[in-house]
């Protein structure tokens, strides 16, 4: 079999939406840490059995599957998700990363554990927590008198002081803490006293029941002016000079247990004078525990990080409140103190994952009503009114977890990642009805009893540095960086500089005090990484992988981009290779509602390239002009639709960028010179490009025919 000639794009398609939909319910091993913008287990499945496997995809996909011996190699391994594949139907892993926490992340999904002495260790651990520290997490019942209840989250809203009265005021940008979605009603807090008031309609929102002021919606916050309410002083923010925002705790979500029976909706609280004395024992506490595992680390200018400075925060510890801290240094002794080392790396490893939820960038989600943690945006936007989860969790009569973001979620996600290593399973969906199928035979790790040992070799090291022995590797399958899209540095040092600290600045790959390299292959504008960069980097990775491929081999990778330069890169770095592109293949690999996507226009489809040596081309890719391009995309968007797939403007450049690039790939190997400078390679192929016609009326028109059928359903 061969990917060009197998791979199902409407099947593939219609599994990774799916996916993408509730990706922990058919990978649970995401769960395992954070990474970004993870492309579907499915396509990586995907391309391994349409290489190695027998007979249709649509029935192998439901049966266990062995590729042993086969060495499948991931240059840019990120969270690992074609290595993980590859490693479940047993093939022998090779993966890199230049991101230390990659090489980590990648080792804690594929490592066995015992799932049952980690739930024991996390029990011990979360009763030690819940001992020093539960009762920073409890609150009393106002309306049925209930004490000690837990809190789900607590909402805080910056302060300033007033530049001309000099007295406190509340930076709020809206008054609405949650809408009717999911509660049986709006909920305001009052501009002038602060208690939570529950409107049955946000249009005619009345006068608070406490004070008898008008209720509002929209807040006096904008684009970083404020009014004074006191004086009317037009106060501008941030104040970086004055150090890391001040916040107030204006409200308070909470969970009573003992009321579930009678009590509809949620349960929403102004803080009373013991909630506020609590927060006042956190900081207490906090001011008199001296820090042994919270880093003192600052936070280094960048891209993404520079929005921090431009708040006032210069280290990361100054992201946390005290009450986070304190939790958080009390979690890192206690795994500090876990004797067993597997164990151990295990609760290190849901610390620094927990980090996402328990700092105070975090915001409250005022329709689902949950927190979104610091990564649900690839970058570190500060928010107005941040959200502080529980950091125990919550578990219910049932065993089941009430409101994200504390050590429970994390346990629970956890347990359920490793479990699925030993067991795997595939999800199928008939009409409505999903079943879980088990893959018996399969499984993900190293080695287990009876069954023959797979090398798994993962390495903390710029792919720009590798160098395979020739004519080792049985197929790349790979995800490189999009260029500019995610610092992955930049972003991962917020656990990076905890997780060091933690396990030790002795662990191999643990040596540099950032996670950050020059070497990484994004486009940083502080760092002044260009495309050349880019294309360079990516020239010698591909250089590499395509000498440690055995002959006719392939190297497959997704891509996606809004603007065509990175997609020259990406061509350039293929023909220095020596490598034809015998294929494009698109695959949804995103997910249109991701608060990272939502609006941008961006595609959720990735372009699969193809490549090998020498071999024949994909059926039906061939084109020699863009009205043969435009039939050929008519027959690709047709298999997204059959999948279920509503393609968008920004769906159809990409794939439209995937096939230039391919089509130029073609007109120029032959002629290659991989000698010319770097600028001059780009410029040529961007040539080449260019002469295959006008690009942009195709998109357009092909996304108008799009959009029609869209208003036509
Ligand atoms: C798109 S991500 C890979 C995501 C991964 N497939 C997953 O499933 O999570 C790209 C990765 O390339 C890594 N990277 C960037 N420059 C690199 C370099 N020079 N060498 C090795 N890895 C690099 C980044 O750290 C990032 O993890």
């Amino acid at each position: 079999m061969s990917i060009e000639r197998d791979f199902d794009v409407a099947l593939i398609a219609s599994l990774a939406l799916q996916e993408k939909q509730i990706q922990q319910n058919y990978r649970p091993i995401i769960a395992v840490h954070k990474w970004f913008a993870r492309r579907p287990g499915t396509l990586f499945w995907g391309l391994l059995l349409s290489e190695f496997g027998e007979g249709s995809l649509a029935k192998s996909y439901y049966e266990a599957n062995d590729f042993a011996g086969r060495v499948v190699a991931d240059p840019f391994m990120g969270g690992g998700t074609p290595l993980v594949e590859a490693n479940r139907v047993g093939c022998d892993v090779l993966g890199f990363d230049v991101n230390p926490m990659a090489a980590w992340i990648v080792r804690e999904e594929i490592e066995h554990l015992d799932v049952v002495a980690y739930r024991a260790v996390a029990g011990q651990l979360l009763a030690a927590l819940e001992n020093d520290i539960g009762r920073l997490y409890r609150t009393d019942c106002p309306r049925y008198g209930d004490e000690d209840v837990p809190v789900k989250y607590f909402l805080w809203v910056k302060v300033i002081d007033c530049a001309g009265c000099g007295k406190s005021l509340d930076l709020f940008p809206g008054y609405l803490v949650a809408t009717d979605a999911r509660h049986t009603s709006n909920v305001l807090v009052c501009p002038m006293c602060g208690d939570l008031n529950e409107v049955a309609d946000l249009k005619t929102p009345g006068s608070c029941a406490g004070c008898r002021g008008k209720l509002a919606t929209e807040g006096l916050a904008k684009r970083g002016r404020c009014p004074c309410p006191h004086c009317g002083e037009i106060n501008r923010y941030p104040r970086p000079e004055l150090g890391p925002p001040r916040h107030r705790l204006f409200a308070i979500e909470y969970f009573n247990p003992r009321q579930r029976e009678r009590h509809k909706g949620r349960f929403f609280k102004k803080p009373d004078a013991k909630d506020l004395e609590r927060v006042e024992q956190a900081s207490k506490g906090w001011g008199e525990t001296s820090a042994e595992f919270v880093p003192d680390q600052e936070i280094l200018p960048g891209d993404e990080t520079d929005r921090l400075h431009r708040w006032g925060y210069r280290f990361y510890r100054e992201l946390m409140s005290g009450r986070q801290l304190l939790g958080l240094e009390l979690s890192c002794r206690l795994i500090a103190a876990t004797p067993d080392k597997r164990l151990r790396n295990a609760l290190a490893t849901n610390l620094s994952d927990l980090l996402r939820y328990q700092n105070m960038l975090c915001r409250y989600d005022t329709t689902s009503l949950k927190s979104l943690d610091i990564f649900s945006v690839h970058g570190f936007p500060v928010g107005l009114v941040q959200c502080e989860s529980n950091l125990l969790g919550i578990v219910n009569g049932k065993g089941v977890n009430i409101g994200s973001g504390g050590w429970t979620n994390i346990v629970e996600k956890y347990a359920r990642a490793k479990s699925y290593c030993d067991a795997p399973f595939e999800v199928r969906t008939q009409g409505r009805r999903k079943t879980t199928t088990p893959i018996k035979g399969e499984w993900i790790g190293e080695r287990r009893p009876g069954a023959r040992p797979r090398s798994v070799a993962l390495r903390c090291l710029s792919s720009t540095m590798v160098e395979l022995a020739p004519g080792s590797v049985d197929a790349v399958f790979t995800d490189p960086p999009y260029f500019g899209n995610v610092q992955y540095g930049e972003l991962m040092d917020f656990c990076y500089v905890w997780l060091r600290q933690l396990v030790g600045a002795g662990v191999e790959d643990f040596r540099r005090p950032s996670s950050r390299s020059l070497d990484e292959l994004t486009g940083n504008a502080t760092e002044s990484r260009g495309i050349e960069h880019f294309t360079e980097g990516l020239s010698s990775v591909y250089r590499a992988m395509a000498r440690a491929l055995k002959p006719g081999a392939p190297l497959a990778f997704t891509f996606h981009h809004n603007r065509i330069e990175p997609y020259h890169a990406v061509g350039v770095a293929i023909l220095d290779a020596g490598l034809a592109c015998l294929a494009t293949l698109p695959c949804p690999a995103e997910m249109g509602g991701s608060i990272h996507i939502h609006g941008t226009g961006s595609s959720i489809v990735d372009t699969i390239f193809v490549c090998r040596k020498r071999g024949a081309a994909r059926p039906g890719q061939a084109f020699d002009s863009l009205d043969e391009l435009a039939t050929l995309m008519d027959g690709e968007l047709d298999l997204l639709r059959a999948a279920g797939m509503t393609p968008t403007a920004g769906d159809i450049r990409c794939m439209v960028y995937g096939h230039l690039a391919r089509r130029a790939i073609e007109k120029r190997k032959a002629s290659w010179n991989p000698a010319l400078a770097t600028t001059a390679r780009l410029e040529l192929f961007a040539q080449t490009t260019l002469e295959l016609g006008d690009c942009q009326g195709l998109i357009e028109s092909l996304a108008k025919v799009e959009e029609t059928a869209g208003l036509a359903l």
